[in-house]
């Protein structure tokens, strides 16, 4: 989603600001923009509509600049246009602001201030630059002081970068909801929303909260309340790594995170695992979730979904009851919780708007709560009271791959911590089965190239296609589903297997691809049963299949794995699907139209 990068000092800004935009790219963007100041009260504004790359070849890389702030938008108020496009700037051209996040009051304040202000956008982001103007034209206050009063009034989610370009030695900041950084360098300081896209200048970092005001020079910071009480922070490091940001001789990240997942799964059992085959988790933590009488699992989109393979194994490992939730849905109406509940917020990026507004209430509860994200620092991961990671390295592809797969690691080992915590007999020895896992994944990412030749004949020319599946089939089919739809466009629906004919059967017609996964031998039976009822009308029913319950005319089977892992296994196969479709259609696979990585407006 929207991107923010800004600098200030010695350097060029422009090669900063445009490094830093491409860096972002992943995040899903439509339109994007950088503004520079020079010394002596000039600036210049730069924006384009579709990729960096045609904002690149607008910018004058050999301007003097001093301080300049960049932004990817996506769009949410207006379309993706050029006047759309962030920076913004005040009506006299003295202010410009980028901004992430949605100012909720925005058409309030245009009433109430702004009414004889020409404005050329149709975004909220626009009425924020120009109230800056009008409090420091009309109340005759300094800049910093317009800004604070304007943070005073507006509402909503916002990171925003500003520069006056009366007085390009500042430049100005402040967060609320969405997520902001300040970098610092020699002899320059920058502002991100993301530290991935700057840390190729600086891997020291400074948090700043909800309603700070921040002010940078080229060799300070300034964090203040709004009340003017000057905040001490300490910065900390980093830890990324700017060579996992690269995509090798891979031809799309996805493929590259697909790949990536056994080398996951064993930095998980190693990071959360003793030498001894003991889960190591605090024990705060284990207390915590033992102590738990029912589980909610809140997310969204993929991490939703690994939320039921979650599901199961607390249950099945654990014996804790849970329950799974979409976020955007759980804040709005609370089901009726238990004595004692406690929240898991599963979040790749740890930062999406609708998760964290969940949390937020969680918070407001008092309940104690754990975040599982794949982002040390992230905001969920601060703001709730215990943290998991995910230890899977950036996942810059949009489609999700890697984090599911280390989502559903965690809670397996995190269940198993915590089954031997409570003294329940193990079913099966945790460590064995995922690495077992991680070298059954490797045998099928060594399929890839029958997996292409399969989805050649098969998906290319369909419209639309269906996933089936029974109990945690059905689950990983719900991945599947998403992740075919995410990046080749084919409409793809799951369907608990027996749902089919009580109404979709309807849709069947000759020719349908229906994929049914069978891992189950309970089930297996039953949804052999379905995959006859679709042939029967017509559909190109396509079996994926673990050995132990395989027939011979199977299309895909997977070595066997014990079946609370299986998904682990199963969706491999389904990613690959999803993603040689997209390559065969031309698409671009990293960055699936309309979408974003990471969301941050509800
Ligand atoms: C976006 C992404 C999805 C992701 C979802 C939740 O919609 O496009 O791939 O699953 O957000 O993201 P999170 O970072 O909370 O896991």
């Amino acid at each position: 989603m929207c991107g923010i990068v800004g600098f200030i000092g010695h350097g060029n800004v422009q090669d900063v600001l445009m490094n830093g935009l491409e860096k972002l790219e992943y995040r899903g963007y439509d339109s994007a923009g950088i503004y520079l100041a020079e010394g002596g009260q000039t600036g210049h504004l730069f924006k384009e509509v579709g990729r960096i790359a045609n904002l690149k070849e607008t910018v004058d890389f050999d301007l003097p600049a001093v301080v300049g702030i960049g932004h990817t938008r996506w769009a949410t108020h207006g379309m993706a246009t050029k006047a759309n496009a962030h920076p913004h700037q005040s009506m006299n051209q003295r202010y410009s602001l980028v901004h992430n996040g949605v100012i909720e009051n925005y058409q309030a304040l245009k009433t109430e201030y702004l009414k004889n202000i020409q404005l050329n956008s149709e975004t909220d982001t626009e009425i924020v630059v120009a109230l800056i103007e009008w409090f420091a034209n009309n109340e005759s206050l300094s800049t910093k002081d317009a800004f604070k009063r304007t943070l005073e009034v507006i509402e909503g989610s916002y990171a925003l970068g500003l520069i006056d370009k009366e007085n390009p030695e500042v430049l100005y900041a402040a967060k609320n909801k969405s997520p902001l950084l300040i970098g610092l360098g020699q002899d320059f300081n920058v502002i991100v929303s993301d530290a991935m896209a700057t840390i190729d200048v600086t891997n020291e970092y400074l948090e700043i909260k909800d309603k700070e005001l921040i002010t940078l020079t080229k060799d300070a910071v300034t964090i203040e309340k709004f009340t003017g009480e000057v905040v001490q922070r300490e910065s900390y490091i980093a830890e990324l790594d700017a060579s996992d940001l690269e995509k090798g001789t891979y031809p799309f990240y996805m493929l590259k995170e697909i790949d990536e997942q056994p080398t996951v799964l064993r930095r998980l059992i190693q990071s959360y695992q003793d030498e001894q085959g003991q889960a190591v988790f605090e024990a705060d933590l284990l207390k915590a979730v033992s102590a738990a009488d029912r589980i909610y699992i809140i997310a969204c989109g993929t991490s939703y979904n690994a939320g039921w393979i979650g599901r199961s194994l607390l249950e099945k490992i654990a014996h804790i009851p849970t329950e799974v939730h979409l976020a955007s849905e759980f804040a709005y109406e609370l089901p009726l919780l238990s004595q004692q509940p406690l929240f898991i917020f599963l979040t790749q990026s740890g930062e999406t708007a609708d998760s964290r507004q969940a949390l937020v209430k969680v918070n407001e509860l008092g309940l104690p709560s754990l975040t599982i994200t794949n982002v040390k620092g992230s905001t969920l991961s601060r703001e709730a009271s215990y943290t998991l990671l995910l230890h899977a390295g950036p996942e810059i592809a949009v489609a999700s791959t890697k984090a599911y797969t280390a989502q559903i690691t965690v809670m397996a080992l995190l269940a198993d911590a915590i089954r031997a915590s409570k003294g329940i007999e193990a079913s099966f020895n945790m460590e064995r089965e995922l690495s077992l896992v991680a070298s059954v994944m490797e045998s099928i990412l060594a399929e890839k190239a029958a997996i292409q030749t399969w989805v050649e004949d098969s998906l290319m020319e369909t419209r639309n296609a269906f996933y089936i599946g029974r109990t945690l089939d059905y689950y990983v089919s719900m991945e599947a589903a998403l992740k075919l739809k995410e990046i080749s466009y084919i409409q793809t629906e799951s369907f608990a297997a027996g749902e089919l004919k009580h109404g979709t059967i309807a849709l069947i017609e000759e020719g349908t691809p229906v994929i049914a996964l069978i891992t189950e031998e309970i089930v297996g039976a039953h949804t052999r049963g379905n995959v006859e009822e679709v042939r029967a009308r017509g559909a190109n029913a396509i079996v994926i299949s673990m050995q132990e319950v395989a027939r011979v005319d199977d299309q895909f089977v997977i070595p066997t794995v014990t079946t609370a892992l299986a998904p682990l296994v199963m969706v491999v196969v389904t990613q690959l699907l999803a993603y040689y479709t997209a390559l065969g259609r031309g698409l671009d696979v990293d960055k699936p139209r309309n979408l974003a990585k990471s969301v941050t407006v509800e």
